[in-house]
């Protein structure tokens, strides 16, 4: 499996997703700060992997600190929690992950710990969030990989894969799933402009893994649909709203709309840490806007003239409308999905899907 991210000792290591396919570059983050700036500039990226980095960020913000007193410690690690907070605004694991590692805390502080038994706590719950991802991915993988026709000429929008996850991927988990069903299946992986998340990381991984793949320009997947060369979409998530609005990489929206005109299932593969039921609907979910730089330049390259406006935002809403399903590590859930998707969350499998 992919070493997205890894911690040995005090150190976090992460293979540079900007470097890739090209270079293998790991790099090591020795503090807190490193951690997040590491997120930032998407050295790692992908809602499930944000949210394990933020995990490992912030059990070692805590174990580097030198304040003695669990009150001092709490104060130090409130301030870095916004550290992380800070970093990237969409994807919803980020926040998640923050929240369970301040329960964490809570919890500690409030059976009286020591600063070197909550500093044990922290890194424990960080691993298990790191654990528990790579679980929630084998688990989409074969719920999803269920749903995948033999033969399915699968179409996939940015990366929600190995890299995207602590392993094995949601979207790409269910088109591994499929694999490991023994289906046949060939990829079509959208470019993903600007950031080329598709080309760049989504054919690496698969490539690697032996399974079929071809590159499109964004631009391309319409074209393929009408000439009926596409029998099935799957995409990752960055937030789920209670409604089951998805908000994922900028262009998702374009594929689900092409993919309800041609009468392709599109299927959004996720864990629970991305499904937010406190924001009701996809228009509450706040769309970074990244650097302008991305969209004029390729690599060092000038594209668009000076003087351009430039907009970049770096995600879309699908509307629930468009989703055949959510396919998270507890089942498929289908439309209402405000009536599903708590018992997505939550685990109530009583509740009907
Ligand atoms: O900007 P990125 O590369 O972090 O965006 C990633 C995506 O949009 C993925 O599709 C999403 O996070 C799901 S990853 C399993």
């Amino acid at each position: 499996m992919l070493p997205t991210i890894a911690r040995t000792g005090e150190t976090i290591v992460m293979i540079d997703q900007r470097k890739l396919p090209g270079v293998e570059l790991y790099v090591s983050c020795h503090t807190v700060a490193e951690v997040a700036r590491a997120i930032k500039t998407m050295v790692i990226r992908g809602a499930p992997a944000i949210g394990v980095a933020a995990a490992y960020g912030l059990a070692l913000g805590v174990r580097k600190s030198r304040v003695s007193g669990t009150q001092k410690l709490a104060a130090e690690f409130y301030k870095i929690c916004e550290l992380m907070a800070a970093t990237r605004p969409t994807a919803v694991n980020l926040f998640w992950a923050i929240d369970r590692m301040k329960q964490t805390f809570a919890a500690g502080a409030a059976a009286g710990e020591s600063v070197d038994q909550i500093k044990d706590r922290m890194d424990a719950e960080a691993g298990r969030i790191h654990d528990e991802d790579v679980e929630s991915c084998r688990a989409i993988g074969r719920h999803g990989g269920a749903l995948v026709p033999d033969g399915a000429r699968i179409l996939t929008h940015c990366n929600a894969g190995a890299l995207a996850t602590a392993g094995y991927g949601t979207a790409l988990g269910v088109i591994r799933g499929a694999v490991e069903q023994g289906k046949q299946v060939t990829v079509l992986a959208d470019e993903t402009r600007p950031f080329l998340q598709g080309a760049r990381l989504t054919a690496w991984e698969l490539v690697r893994d032996g399974i079929d793949t071809t590159v499109i320009t964004d631009n391309m997947a319409g074209a393929l649909m009408r000439q009926g060369l596409v029998d099935f979409v799957v995409v990752g998530a960055d937030r789920i709203a209670a409604n089951g609005d998805v908000a994922n990489k900028i262009g998702t929206y374009t594929v689900a709309v092409l993919a309800r005109e041609h009468g392709i299932p599109f299927y959004v593969a996720a864990p629970a840490s991305t499904i937010d039921l406190a924001t009701p609907d996809g228009s509450r979910i706040p769309i970074e806007e990244r650097n302008a730089r991305e969209v004029t330049h390729v690599g060092p390259t000038r594209l668009a003239p000076e003087g351009a406006h430039v907009r970049n935002p770096a995600f879309d809403v699908t509307p629930n409308a468009l989703v055949a399903g959510i396919i998270t590590e507890r089942g498929v859930f289908r439309a209402p999905y405000v009536e599903t998707l708590p018992s997505a969350v939550h685990g109530d499998v009583s509740v009907s899907r």
